[in-house]
């Protein structure tokens, strides 16, 4: 069968690398690259450090307001759809990218496999909800990483084609996992070590588009008790330099950094505070505790474990709930599947 795969951000790459290696023992494979993120730290790094095959088509398109970079994308990935003629469509998880993949695919009547389909905040006003609900919507297969995504997708009238299949990123982590352990200098490059800091990472629009919720992240990483290691999304570096807030001393900034790094930097952490989803699950999966600098998650079960904390913006909230984490040995049950979604999902295709 042939199958294209859609990805352009970053969390993308680390889950479309974890499925292409199970996809390509038995399918062709057509990896199409939108250029949603282009700086080498962003992009590429991922697809060295983690041998993904090169995108057979790259699109760059970049970065444009989202329905100008949203038509953009479907544009182009509509011509590629056209020229390869493939049996399915593979969109991950709830970007810009993901719904362009999406939309163009539906329109050809080309099947689409939705991986980390069913995930809800029930926000409207975050564009990956708006993204994650019409690409379910027009999905053939969705691929659930919990009970709690297929009852989310029960609730909106879809039962057929969903599989429970686990996080694909379980799979990345154990394919991955190892390596990163051997990167001790990750955290020396830094002058940080293991349990002496917290590490924060920052970039969703509702906390980035406005002043106000960025300022008080910055005032609670400032007044924590541990020096704090933020490797800085380029959306969040420009959004501090256009509203000109000013960065505490005990903020380490740092750039973007690849995926092994991360690992390592997250394993050394006394303490994640992320509005990620992906950093979110990572910490979880290797016992570090979280605090979730939103209002809401889709990762519900992380925090009905007592390993995750949402706390928004708030820096009394914040530190708090940095205060109340869970010590090492709090009960760490098993989430989202064994590190083998991947082969499911190609069982499934094929
Ligand atoms: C996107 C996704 C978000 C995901 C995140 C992963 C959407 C709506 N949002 O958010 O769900 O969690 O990726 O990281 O699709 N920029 C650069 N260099 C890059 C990429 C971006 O400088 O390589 C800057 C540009 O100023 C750009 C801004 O970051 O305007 C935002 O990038 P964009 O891809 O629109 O959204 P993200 O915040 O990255
Ligand atoms: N990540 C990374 N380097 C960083 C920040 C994040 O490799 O500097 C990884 C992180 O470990 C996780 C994924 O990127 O695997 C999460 O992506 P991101 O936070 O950009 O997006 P989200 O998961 O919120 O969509």
């Amino acid at each position: 069968m042939k199958v294209v795969s859609v990805v352009g951000a970053r969390p993308q790459f680390i889950k479309a690398g974890a499925l292409s290696r199970e996809l390509r023992l038995r399918h062709e494979e057509i990896l199409v690259h939108t250029g949603q993120h282009y700086d080498q730290g962003m992009s590429d790094v991922f697809f060295e450090e983690l041998g993904i095959p090169a995108p057979d088509y790259h699109l760059g398109i970049g970065s444009a307001a989202p329905g100008a970079q949203t038509g953009a994308m479907l544009a182009a990935i509509e011509a590629v759809l056209q020229k390869e003629c493939p049996e399915a469509v593979l969109v991950y998880g709830d970007t810009n990218s993901t719904l362009a993949g999406a939309l163009a695919a539906a329109k050809l009547h080309v099947p689409i496999g939705h991986v980390e389909a069913g995930l809800r905040s029930f926000n409207r006003r975050m564009p990956e909800e708006i993204n994650r609900v019409v690409t379910d919507h027009v999905s053939t297969w969705l691929f659930a990483p919990s009970d709690a995504a297929r009852e989310h997708l029960a609730q909106e009238g879809i039962r057929d084609g969903v599989h429970v299949v686990g996080d694909i990123m379980v799979d990345a982590l154990r394919l991955h996992g190892a390596r990163a352990e051997a990167r001790a200098e990750a955290l020396a490059r830094h002058g940080l070590h293991a349990g002496g800091y917290y590490l924060a990472t920052v970039h969703r629009a509702e906390n980035t588009d406005e002043a106000g919720p960025l300022r008080r992240i910055f005032v609670a990483l400032d007044a924590l008790d541990k020096p704090v290691a933020m490797p800085l999304h380029p959306r969040t570096r420009k959004r501090v330099a256009e509203l000109g807030i000013g960065i505490g001393g005990n903020v380490r900034v740092l750039a973007p950094q690849g995926y092994l790094d991360m690992l390592a930097l997250q394993r050394g952490a006394a303490c994640v505070l992320t509005d990620s989803g992906g950093v979110q699950k990572e910490a979880y999966y290797l016992r570090v505790p979280c605090v979730t600098l939103r209002e809401e998650t889709e990762w519900v079960e992380t925090v009905a474990s007592g390993w995750n904390t949402v706390a928004g913006t708030d820096p009394e909230r914040i530190l708090t709930a940095v205060a109340r984490r869970p010590g090492a040995g709090a009960p760490h049950p098993d989430l989202y599947g064994d590190g083998m979604t991947a082969g499911r999902i190609v069982e499934i295709l094929s």
